[in-house]
């Protein structure tokens, strides 16, 4: 089965503390798990910053809770992409707390799938790119000493 990828931007109902994060995310990941959906959520304290990859329709229904969540305003899907292989196979869900620049640089790229990047913002491959440039320390083994 295809697997795609997409991205939204959403702006976090203040207050937020990292338990409630915790919370969402466990929810997040069982519900994920169930339509063999991976993927991360970064926040910056202020704006969450979602990638979540799997097949169409579960893209479709967990982006469907998103949406309903009041947890947060506007989210706004960046892009969808065909990643190849899964960026984040073995996280239904996780959240991690991202510099607000790093955060800016993945959004601001072009997430769009039309295939016609015009050279002064990136692909949305690029995009993907950028984000797991940003995700490699967290993914990586652990280094032998
Ligand atoms: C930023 C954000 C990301 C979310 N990501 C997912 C997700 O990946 N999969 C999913 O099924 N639900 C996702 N949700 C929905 C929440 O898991 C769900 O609405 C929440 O845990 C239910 O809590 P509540 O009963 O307090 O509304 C997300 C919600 C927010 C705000």
């Amino acid at each position: 089965m295809p697997v795609l990828a997409m991205a939204f931007l959403s702006t976090a109902v203040q207050p937020w503390n990292p338990s409630h994060l915790d919370a969402l995310v466990d929810d997040a990941a069982a519900f994920n798990r169930e339509v063999g959906v991976t993927g991360v959520l970064l926040f910056d304290g202020i704006h969450f910053l979602q990638y979540l990859e799997g097949p169409a329709a579960g893209l479709d229904v967990a982006f469907a809770r998103v949406q309903r969540s009041p947890h947060h305003m506007g989210p706004q899907e960046l892009g969808r992409g065909r990643p190849g292989n899964r960026l984040v196979p073995d996280w239904p869900m996780r959240w991690l707390l991202a510099d607000p620049t790093q955060l800016r640089r993945v959004v601001n790229a072009d997430w769009s799938d039309d295939g016609t990047a015009d050279g002064e913002r990136p692909s949305a491959d690029a995009a993907i790119g950028l984000l797991q440039a940003y995700l490699r320390p967290f993914l990586s083994p652990p280094s032998r000493a």
